[in-house]
């Protein structure tokens, strides 16, 4: 799972869905190069919604997006590299596995991502810290009961600023 977020944890600034008008470009360049490692990735449809139009598709990569009304999106779907499922984690992440695929991309949101780490489909968690509070905004995970133990693994200090790349392990 790769996010960034506010010191008070807020994946958005307000309501605002544009999160480049607040995130470093050393928190960017992070992201894609993570984005660029990965043939595999997830999202729900409200991020997808929120980054469409940056979206590069290319053959290479595989993008899943979560909804529950996939056919809504059937104009928008080009099999084996842009999908439209409303799978649970689980099935989708057997049914991936059994493509081929062996690592995943979790891009959130927080509904998404609070989705995954309760069904303990995360191992690895890539947190950027920005060094901003926003007090309002959508929380890394979404209202919901979890209980995630991490391990850190990584913290990196990406610029003069303060921000900071945290890498944790998800205990089991
Ligand atoms: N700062 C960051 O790192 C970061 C990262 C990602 C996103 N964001 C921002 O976060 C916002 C989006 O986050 P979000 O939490 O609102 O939404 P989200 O997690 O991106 O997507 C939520 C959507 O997932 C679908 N969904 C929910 N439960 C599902 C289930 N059980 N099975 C299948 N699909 C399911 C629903 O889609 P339908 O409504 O289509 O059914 C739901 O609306 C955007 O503004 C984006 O810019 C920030």
């Amino acid at each position: 799972m790769v996010g960034v977020m506010s010191l008070d944890g807020k994946i958005t600034k307000g309501i605002s869905s544009d999160i480049y008008k607040w995130t470093s470009l050393e928190d960017q360049k992070h992201f894609f190069s993570q984005i660029k490692k990965n043939n595999l990735l997830v999202m729900g449809s409200q991020t997808y919604e929120a980054a469409r139009d940056k979206i590069k598709l290319t053959k290479e990569k595989l993008r899943v997006i979560l909804t529950r009304d996939p056919q809504k999106y059937t104009p928008e779907e080009i099999p084996n590299i842009l999908e439209f499922s409303s799978d649970s984690p689980k099935v989708l992440v057997k049914k991936l596995e059994a493509r081929g695929y062996k690592k995943m991309l979790l891009l959130g949101g927080g509904i998404i991502n609070s989705l995954f780490l309760k069904s303990s489909l995360v191992n690895e968690l890539q947190i950027t810290i920005e060094p901003k509070i926003f007090g309002l905004g959508k929380n890394l995970v979404s209202d919901d009961k979890l209980d995630v133990d991490l391990k850190l693994l990584e913290i990196k200090k990406l610029n003069s600023k303060g921000t900071l790349l945290l890498v944790y392990k998800v205990l089991i």
